[in-house]
């Protein structure tokens, strides 16, 4: 078992995998790890969407690539830099990862239930799927495992592929994407910006 503070400070975003296949076990473990977070008015309404096999993986690597695109495009960088992260995911197998676990949550599962709460209850779902997402990512650190969080694919008309494509309905939105695999290289965590006292104010 890891230090707390072990994982903490070891878990960095992993987006280069070894082609290795990860143990069912801990793919159930990551979840289990994941449902001990908070969740708002103890609605537990997330749901782990576990992409492993096949056409379907594909099919969201494509839509992740749709989706980084999107965002470097949205960034405005240049055709060049575009280039570099085409040669980077197509030929460099950038976010190639044995396991994808997309994670939702369902907007039809309500505490609270008239409308004038429905951002309230999205917000605090999305909050809690966010923090249930943390704790999968420590979990991973323990278990020798890397991950990142891919937010591109929330990118208007790709979410709803995504969602399509892990069989479910409308009432589900996605929270995130997240890659799952044993890490080619070294994981070297990235410094912050800013410190602690940067960004803490006593009042
Ligand atoms: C909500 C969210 C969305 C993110 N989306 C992406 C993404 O689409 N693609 C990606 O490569 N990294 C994504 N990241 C990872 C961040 O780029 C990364 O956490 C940040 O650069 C700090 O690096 P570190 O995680 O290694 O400390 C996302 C992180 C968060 C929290």
């Amino acid at each position: 078992m890891l230090e707390l503070d072990e994982a903490i400070n070891r878990r960095a975003s992993v987006r280069y995998f070894k082609p290795k296949e990860v143990e069912d076990e801990k793919i159930l473990e990551l979840v289990k790890a994941a449902i001990r977070a908070p969740t708002a008015s103890g609605l537990e309404n997330w749901l782990f969407v576990v992409f492993r096999s096949g056409d379907a993986k594909e099919k969201l690597y494509e839509l992740m690539a749709k989706g980084m695109e999107a965002y470097y495009s949205a960034v405005g960088i240049s055709g060049e830099k575009l280039e570099k992260l085409r040669r980077r995911m197509y030929e460099e197998g950038m976010y190639r990862a044995p396991v994808y676990i997309a994670v939702f949550i369902d907007r039809n599962v309500r505490f609270l239930k008239g409308s004038e709460y429905d951002d309230l209850e999205y917000l605090w779902s999305v909050e809690s799927a966010a923090m249930a997402i943390q704790n999968l990512m420590l979990k991973a650190v323990e278990l020798g495992l890397g991950t990142v969080y891919i937010g591109v694919t929330n990118m208007n008309g790709i979410e709803d592929e995504v969602r399509k494509l892990a069989g479910l309905g409308d009432s589900y939105s996605l929270v995130g994407v997240i890659p799952v695999g044993y890490p080619k290289g070294d994981v070297k965590p990235r410094k912050r910006k800013k410190s602690a006292e940067d960004v803490m104010r006593f009042v």
